[in-house]
């Protein structure tokens, strides 16, 4: 059975739908994409129904990743209960998956994404919402080489 996975942020239009979109990149070059039910979501419910932030989208694209048929949603008490690993991209998105009211083997699933960072510089991904262009490059390094660790240990 294919292995459920969702990425969590705040919008869900920056870091989560990047990771969403980098996850199946990598997982499909390496033939893995069956192998995978990829998501993401937002603890916050302001962009539901958008696409990724434009200036996500285009960082993405530049490097070969399309984000354009991902649409932000909010995460839901359900979604902890189907996935088999929640990824917080922040350790303030981490505090809010975890205040929600579920048995202790369900929230076990709820790690924080740069645990599997191979070059760990601090343990949140950055809010590159209200930055420049730079700060969404960064994601993308931070975001990438993450993905590429957690393809190889969940594969
Ligand atoms: P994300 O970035 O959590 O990486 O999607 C943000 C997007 C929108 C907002 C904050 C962060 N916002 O305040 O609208």
């Amino acid at each position: 059975m294919a292995k459920r996975i969702l990425f969590v942020c705040l919008g869900n239009i920056c870091r989560s739908p990047l990771a969403e979109g980098l996850f199946r990149h990598k997982a499909t070059e390496r033939g893995l994409a069956g192998e995978f039910e990829i998501d993401s979501a937002g603890t916050g419910a302001w962009h539901a129904g958008e696409l990724p932030d434009k200036r996500m989208r285009r960082v993405a694209a530049d490097r070969g990743v399309s984000l354009d048929d991902i649409r932000a949603r909010r995460v839901e008490l359900t979604d902890i209960f189907e996935f088999d690993h929640v990824f917080a991209m922040d350790r303030s998105n981490l505090a809010d998956l975890r205040s929600f009211d579920v048995p202790d083997y369900v929230r076990g699933r709820i790690v924080l994404f740069r645990d599997f960072d191979p070059d760990p510089s601090h343990p949140d991904v950055p809010d590159p919402y209200y930055g420049g262009e730079r700060g969404f490059q960064e994601v993308f390094d931070i975001v990438a080489r993450t993905c590429d660790e957690l393809v190889n240990r969940l594969a």
